[in-house]
């Protein structure tokens, strides 16, 4: 009987964190799309397309359409799949709102598809800064993008709906690893009080090749480990990853603290 109610314990333990993570992790991605809508957004509608170029190098050259358009679209879609993205995890939403969770869950595939593609176009075509390591990771994480929302979508058409959530959240991770990559990038700027490990001018160095793939692969271990925790007995192991997923809850936390106070926050009221 003890025994058991430990293991209820060490369980709540671990679904406690998970929450707080879920919690911290949307209001610094909604904070992040609201520096979207207002800073992009208010360039583009009041027509200084131009002002883009204050944070992207690249985001607007003069005479270019179809690249102009090309980034206008990921801009736009980027706010609405980071705000779309929380309402599809939140269990009460799907049994609320059925109706919408189906369409707003094929919103989402759908805007994953095109946010990728328009990305590669980006990176491949008209270029973007950082160098040839963070091309390719980049481009890892938009084929992982692509695949988990054709998984997620495949096991809902089936039915099979147990696959269908564990490909969903996969999609919502990799979805969220450029946000990840700002938030650890800012987590690293403020406990190093500036650039270490990479050049801020090049934007490359073993600092940043590490956190351009572990923007997608640190959330997507956590996650199969938190999958294995749940199923698991072990009760160190359960109060193990509990307790890994509030140090990284920790770390997100001072990282949209950062980047919030450092970036979005004063560019929403450019
Ligand atoms: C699916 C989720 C994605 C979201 C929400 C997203 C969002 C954004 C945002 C907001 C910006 C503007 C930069 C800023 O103000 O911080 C941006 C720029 C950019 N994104 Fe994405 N993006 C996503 C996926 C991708 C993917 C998969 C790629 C590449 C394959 C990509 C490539 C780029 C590039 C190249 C830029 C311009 C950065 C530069 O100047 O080099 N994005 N994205």
């Amino acid at each position: 009987m003890i025994k058991s109610t430990k293991a209820l314990s060490e369980k709540n333990l671990l679904n406690l964190s998970v929450k707080l993570w879920f919690i911290v992790a949307v209001i610094g991605q909604w904070i992040f799309a609201t520096y979207v809508i207002l800073f992009y957004g208010k360039s583009t509608v009041t027509g200084h397309l131009s002002n883009w170029n204050i944070v992207l190098p690249k985001g607007y050259i003069s005479g270019e359409h179809i690249g102009n358009a090309i980034v206008g679209i990921h801009l736009l879609l980027a706010a609405i799949i980071i705000i779309g993205g929380p309402l599809q995890i939140i269990p009460k939403m799907r049994s609320y709102a059925p109706l919408f969770h189906k369409w707003n869950g094929r919103l989402y595939i759908f805007i994953a598809f095109i946010i990728s593609l328009s990305g590669l176009y980006m990176v491949w075509v008209r270029g973007s800064i950082g160098g040839m390591v963070q091309h390719i990771s980049i481009s890892i994480n938009a084929i992982l993008i692509m695949v988990s929302a054709f998984l997620a979508f495949k096991y809902a058409w089936m039915r099979n709906f147990k696959k269908h959530r564990i490909w969903a959240i996969r999609l919502f991770l990799v979805v969220n690893g450029v946000w990840f990559f700002r938030v650890g990038l800012y987590f690293w700027l403020f406990i190093n009080n500036g650039p270490l490990g990479f050049d801020p001018k090049t934007f490359e160095g073993p600092f940043l090749y590490f956190l351009t793939f572990s923007q997608y692969l640190i959330p997507l271990a956590l996650f199969e480990l938190y999958l294995n925790a749940q199923k698991s007995h072990n009760k160190v192991f359960v109060i193990s990853i509990a307790t890994i997923l509030f140090l990284f809850t920790i770390l997100i936390g001072i990282g949209i603290f950062a980047a919030s106070s450092g970036i979005w926050i004063p560019k929403m009221m450019y």
